[in-house]
């Protein structure tokens, strides 16, 4: 039998219009597309290997064999690619983060990335990159948006083949950052998994929905012109949109700290000096500082000045998923 192996590594990404609910939970169907940018500096590497040999999955992240909640979602999204491949074996999956673990930084949107392509070609299949982004959006739904290249937009779609990830413009496009300034490494207090659950019960979530056709248009637009000045606004707009929504659901998430706050005004304070600096948010404390490359050195060093910032890590536009090795 020949060897059921394949080692793959994929970016995180940085939602400038995001999602926050579902239409359909199974399929993990989003409530509205999204726009994002891949980030090179946070990746993710996993190497899958099916054997016969094997008794039963193995996951190894960041060194530590996984037994919980986490293991069973590896589980599940290998259940999917033996589905395809119509496959029994058992896998070992060793996967490792380039940022620090437990940061209370996304890593499900590169760590599932990185595991579809790699158990997908472990398995022998040979998927599109449509094809990947729709299986990758069954292991979590950001991860869709990490199978291609630079700046990806999700569109929604109303069925499990409409809903996938595709770039709108390659990482050369626009050399764009995402300085993030880590405020907290301390796991966030409601997954996400449960937040999108929860969004539709915000009196706002529906004019949320409302205005985002526009948003992601406008947003859309500006980027394809690298119009920061135009995109800087929108980003900011959504994100504080997607937290009161967050905020308001009952019952209620705040992701934010107090430093989260002190750092939007930061934000704010530094445009009006004349630095070309916006401020986006996930579902965590964390702020995401986007620039371009030229306001990059100011923005770090000014972030290095903040007590409250623990650490500072800087990303430009990632390329898409890849296999590294067979
Ligand atoms: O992919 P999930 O289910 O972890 O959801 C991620 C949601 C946000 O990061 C908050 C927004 C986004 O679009 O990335």
């Amino acid at each position: 039998m020949s060897v059921l192996k394949a080692t793959a590594v994929a970016c995180a990404n940085i939602a400038f219009v995001k999602y926050w609910g579902k239409r359909d939970a199974e399929l993990n169907l989003p409530a509205n597309s999204s726009l994002s940018m891949n980030l090179d500096r946070l990746t993710t590497i996993t190497t899958v290997e099916f054997s016969p040999d094997y008794d039963d999955d193995l996951v190894i992240l960041d060194g530590r064999e996984e037994r919980g909640e986490t293991r069973q979602r590896i589980v599940a999204h290998l259940d999917r690619v033996r589905a395809m491949a119509r496959l029994r074996a058992r896998a070992r999956v060793i996967s490792k983060n380039s940022f620090p673990s437990g940061a209370g930084l996304a890593s499900s949107a590169s760590g599932f990335a990185a595991l579809s392509l790699a158990a997908s070609r472990a398995a022998g299949l040979e998927l599109s990159q449509r094809e990947l982004s729709i299986l990758a959006r069954f292991g979590s739904g950001s991860a869709c948006r990490s199978i291609p290249g630079g700046f990806s937009e999700w569109t929604a779609g109303s069925s499990s083949e409409e809903s996938f990830a595709e770039q709108i413009a390659p990482p050369e496009h626009w050399d764009l950052r995402d300085v993030i300034a880590l405020v907290s490494r301390a796991k966030k207090p409601v997954g996400s998994t449960e937040g999108h659950s929860l969004a539709p019960s915000s009196p706002f979530f529906q004019a949320r929905l409302a205005s985002l056709a526009d948003r992601l248009t406008k947003a859309k637009a500006a980027l394809l012109e690298k119009d920061l000045a135009t995109l800087g606004p929108l980003i900011e707009e959504d994100a504080i949109s997607m937290h009161a929504v967050m905020m308001t659901s009952r019952p209620p998430i705040y992701y934010w700290l107090p430093s989260s706050i002190q750092l939007i005004h930061e934000v704010q304070n530094w445009r009006a000096e004349g630095l070309e600096v916006y401020f986006t948010l996930d579902a965590g404390p964390n702020v995401h500082l986007i620039c371009q490359a030229a306001d990059q050195a100011e923005v770090e060093r000014r972030l290095r000045d903040i007590e409250e910032v623990l650490e500072v890590i800087v990303s430009g536009p990632g390329p898409a998923a890849r296999v590294i090795e067979p």
